[in-house]
């Protein structure tokens, strides 16, 4: 291979953080389920406590000795160093689940008086979490509508000197309106100060790591539902936060002490899932856009949001365009009606499951206004677009023709309940 040649994520993602030859050979990362490890000398574990606790970082090329699986496993250790192919990130942290990604990042940085301001809609459990929890540590939360421009945000920002961090879900879950990165990090910078930086966060379960990068437009960290793309078949739950070394490093801090780490079974799993994701995430693409050009054409549906179509306007194409390489797999659309429209159409569907969660390779649906974001105010729901007759559709791998022909037969039962078949 040529000196210069740029190694590809599709590449590194096999050989990056794991030296056969440390392993009998073995190919494939093994699986270490041991909990604790052996030090060689008393001096090498003093060592790696000093690391692990910040007492003394670690120097360039440092590998702290591993410890305890809490703190950090080599499994887990090998995946968190591939999985940050496509990000360009320094380092990766992985969690339990996506919660325990975006709950420990946000807890590393925030403390009793600041603020974090974060767009709406965002995925229930997050807003849940910001909305009902931070503020029982006197954590505020404010939100902006996920449309926004930047001077809407830099007004908020600069006259509130307790924000410390901004949080974008971008496309938000289930809208799939896009947020503006780099306007907003640039704002986090404008008004970050010697003692008071902003930081930018951003969940980017819905587009990344394939078709987004947010690191590379400013944004400081990136957070995960790897439950989501990064497993991508349905049958684990984790989390990953990933940016620089410096912040993850206190990340992990944290994620000792919380215990929000995941475990190495889990995390094994994923790293056999790293081989196949931009597969999976550019052919679930593929489909989606037919599926979503089939939606707008059917009579019983209103609405179709699905990035890039002229109807999200011309804004949110715009950003699409500037941040985004593609426009994913995830397509919200409203049927004709109100709850009892979407509720016969759910009920009908077949090879379609009728489940919540996204990005696995088998195709499901779900009634955000009552079931993910059952949670949030009737009134904040329609504020955010979230509609009774809304249907989050996360497409996976099944032969395009047999979707189109399920969604077809379902939508015809909004208009003729009783029609068998
Ligand atoms: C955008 C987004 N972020 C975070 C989460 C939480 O992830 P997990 O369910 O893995 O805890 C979800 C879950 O659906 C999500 O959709």
């Amino acid at each position: 291979m040529q000196e210069n040649h740029d190694i590809k994520p599709q590449t590194s993602i096999f050989n990056d953080g794991y030296d056969p030859r440390r392993s009998d050979g073995a190919v494939i990362p093994p699986l270490f389920r041991s909990s604790t490890y052996l030090f060689n000398d008393a001096e090498e574990g003093k060592r790696a406590f000093e690391i692990v606790y910040g007492i003394s970082p670690a120097k360039e090329g440092e590998t702290p000795a591993p410890i305890y699986s809490r703190v950090s496993n080599p499994t887990c250790e090998i995946l968190e160093k591939r999985a940050i192919a496509w990000d360009g990130a320094e380092e990766a942290a992985l969690f339990s689940s996506g919660m325990g990604a975006v709950t420990s990042t946000c807890l590393t940085f925030l403390k009793s008086g600041d603020t974090i301001l974060f767009c709406e809609p965002i995925y229930g459990g997050t807003e849940h979490f910001f909305n009902n929890i931070l503020p029982r540590f006197n954590i505020n939360a404010k939100c902006f509508p996920i449309g926004a421009k930047t001077d809407v945000i830099d007004n908020i920002v600069k006259d509130d000197p307790t924000i410390k961090a901004i949080y974008l879900e971008s496309p938000a879950n289930p809208t799939m309106m896009v947020c503006n990165v780099p306007g907003t990090a640039e704002i986090a910078k404008k008004y970050s100060t010697p003692d008071k930086r902003i930081l930018v966060i951003v969940d980017n379960t819905m587009m990344g790591p394939i078709f987004s990068s947010p690191l590379k437009l400013g944004a400081d960290i990136v957070l995960y539902s790897a439950t989501k793309f990064f497993g991508g078949h349905s049958d684990l739950i984790a989390g990953f936060s990933m940016g620089s070394r410096e912040l993850i490093t206190q990340i992990k801090t944290f994620r000792t002490i919380l215990g929000s780490n995941s475990d190495p079974d889990t995390a094994w799993l994923i790293h056999r899932s790293l081989s196949t994701l931009q597969l999976r995430m550019e052919n679930q693409q593929k489909t989606a856009a037919r599926l979503a050009e089939f939606l707008l054409t059917h009579p019983s549906v209103e609405k179709v949001a699905y990035p890039g179509l002229p109807g999200m306007g011309q804004y949110q194409n715009e950003l699409l365009k500037q941040q985004f390489t593609g426009s994913g797999s995830l397509i919200c659309f409203c049927v004709k009606g109100g709850e009892a429209e979407a509720y016969r159409f759910l009920n009908a569907v077949k090879c379609i499951k009728l489940a919540v969660s996204l990005g696995g390779t088998t195709s499901l649906v779900e009634h955000p206004f009552t079931m993910t974001h059952s949670d949030m105010a009737a009134e904040q729901k329609l504020k955010a677009g979230i509609t009774e007759n809304l249907i989050r559709f996360s497409v996976g791998l099944e032969d395009t023709d047999d979707l189109i022909a399920d969604l077809r037969q379902a939508l015809e039962k909004i208009a003729s309940p009783d029609k068998n078949g």
